[in-house]
């Protein structure tokens, strides 16, 4: 399939300093105001596709149509800018998705969460599920250590061999399986 990839202004993919490609501010933007619409194609989790670059949506304001054959989770593979934003654990945006009523069709676009000056990388949390944690690279204070949602059920899912890159504390029922 070939893939027209749309170009928005304001964004530029560039090499980044925390992981291969990223995507830096080529303006200020104000926080509250949005980045970019992002463009995709919408996968169910039993298809076979590379989900590298995939938004995961959240499945309660959609219709079972957008699930594939029937699974729980929706993935948007994005094919503009948005596709190369890193992670950060103290991001300067955040991405909010809805259904749009008039296409039946979900939207996602991306915020920033506060003034971003030109030049900035845009960053947001991806807040992985612990079964795909990875080590994270973007060097904030407050890096978790791993790129994973600080949610205590989603910790004591991380594989044993990624667990010494977590620098916040793990869950009491996940040292104990550690242990065990
Ligand atoms: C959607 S891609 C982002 C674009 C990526 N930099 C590239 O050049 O392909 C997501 C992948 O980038 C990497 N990545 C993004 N943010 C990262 C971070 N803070 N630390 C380490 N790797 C990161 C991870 O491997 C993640 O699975
Ligand atoms: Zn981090």
């Amino acid at each position: 399939m070939h893939v027209e990839m749309p170009i928005v202004s304001g964004l530029r993919v560039v090499r980044s300093a925390v992981h291969g490609y990223g995507v830096i501010a080529e303006r200020r933007f104000e926080k509250g105001e949005i980045l970019i619409h992002a463009e995709g194609f919408l996968y169910g989790e039993d298809e076979a596709f590379d989900d590298t670059y995939a938004l995961v949506l959240p499945t309660d304001d959609l219709p079972g149509t957008y699930t594939g054959s029937g699974g729980k989770q929706i993935f948007y593979d994005l094919v503009d800018q948005s596709r190369w934003i890193n992670h950060s654990c103290e991001p300067n945006s955040n991405v909010e998705s809805a259904m749009d009523p008039e296409t039946g069709r979900p939207v996602a676009w991306w915020v920033a969460a506060r003034d971003i000056e030109a030049g900035e990388e845009i960053f947001y949390d991806y807040a992985f599920v612990g079964t795909a944690a990875e080590p994270c690279g973007c060097g904030a204070p407050t890096c978790r250590g791993l790129i994973v949602d600080p949610d205590p059920e989603e910790l004591a899912q991380i594989p044993a061999s990624l667990r010494t890159h977590l620098r916040i504390p793990l869950p009491d029922r996940a040292r104990v399986r550690r242990a065990g």
